[in-house]
């Protein structure tokens, strides 16, 4: 997620068994080949081999444009750099993006959604796969299927819905049985996104989407152990307590603490409210906190404030 979710959230987010994949945030391809320090900087993964979190969950690397040209000669600078697929973004509902032409903007045109994969998928030559990910249209939900259809005709290997128009934002709810709708008229896997906050919220999203499979994006961070309570019960149909203060508290700390370590304060301040605030749906114990801190300028004493208890995350998770 642009601006939110970096690599050391990705490791931090990994940690515990949860995810199968992640996405670096999007790389923005206008009309020229971008340089490897930009790929780096996206994606630093890409120095491991393979390119994959600390705990070994692959990352795989956005790229959101529209000129089919330009996003072939960056997939192929991608596969260089030795991306293990390339994902294309169709769903950015940002004015300033779609204003120039990239993410939702292409969903009302099916062709140039075609084309943009087909391009992506030529250059790679099958080596490494290509993935997109759409919304359910830009207005209205019509053109929903054309655009899952055009992916899958350009040669995307898997296909993440997210279930809500560009014009709705990220207002809910979102349409999980839309996402099945479009599943239904594809071959290729469709993965399940929107407003997947809970395991109940989970079981619903698969159930009404008929997806086996599903992506988190806002609540990720919101709450840090939907991924491996999912997981657990998944595996063992047991479920797992629900994440407290502590165990959030405890993230935060270690966010900080990695991010110091090459930002300045004031901008850690800002993304540890950043991550703070997202923590705060759906949980008033975090909406406390965030309220409490969200004047605070000095990295240290918001920490402090933040009231850490002890007990090791993992710990309290694993005791059931
Ligand atoms: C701040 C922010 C940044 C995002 N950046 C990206 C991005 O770079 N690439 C992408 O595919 N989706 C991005 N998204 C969309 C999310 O991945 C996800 O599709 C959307 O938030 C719906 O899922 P959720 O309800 O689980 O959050 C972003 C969303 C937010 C709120």
């Amino acid at each position: 997620m642009e601006g939110v979710i970096d690599a050391l959230t990705r490791d931090l987010l990994t940690r515990e068994a949860g995810f199968d994949w992640t996405v670096t945030e999007f790389v923005r391809v206008v009309d020229t080949r971008l340089p490897p320090r930009v790929f780096y900087k996206h994606c630093p993964e890409l120095t491991n081999r393979p390119v994959a979190t600390a705990s070994g969950i692959p990352v795989h690397l956005q790229l959101l444009g529209s000129d089919p040209k330009a996003l072939a000669e960056n997939a192929r600078q991608a596969l260089a750099l030795g991306a293990v697929s390339v994902d294309l973004n169709f769903g950015c509902p940002a004015k300033l993006v779609n204003r120039h032409d990239g993410g939702a903007s292409l969903l009302r045109r099916p062709e140039r959604v075609y084309q943009a994969v087909k391009a992506v998928s030529e250059a790679l030559e099958g080596q490494i796969p290509v993935t997109a990910k759409i919304r359910l249209g830009f207005s209205d939900r019509r053109l929903a299927v054309a655009c899952a259809q055009a992916t899958q005709a350009g040669g995307a290997a898997r296909l993440v819905v997210h279930g809500r128009t560009r014009d709705e934002g990220y207002r809910p709810p979102a349409h999980w049985e839309w996402i099945g709708r479009v599943r239904q008229q594809v071959s290729i896997p469709v993965v399940a996104n929107g407003d997947i906050w809970t395991l109940e919220a989970y079981w619903k999203a698969r159930t009404l989407s008929g997806c086996r499979d599903v992506m988190l994006g806002r609540s990720a961070l919101a709450d840090p152990w939907l991924a491996p309570r999912i997981r657990h019960w998944q595996r063992t149909g047991e479920r797992l307590p629900e994440t407290t203060w502590p165990m959030r508290a405890s993230v935060i700390k270690e966010y900080a603490h990695l991010q110091r370590q090459h930002l300045p304060d004031r901008v850690v301040v800002s993304l540890v409210k950043q991550w703070l605030a997202q923590m705060r749906q759906g949980n008033e114990e975090a909406n406390q906190h965030f309220q409490r801190v969200k004047r605070l300028t000095d990295l240290d004493t918001l920490l402090k404030s933040l009231v850490i208890d002890t007990a090791h995350p993992e710990a309290a998770v694993s005791c059931h």
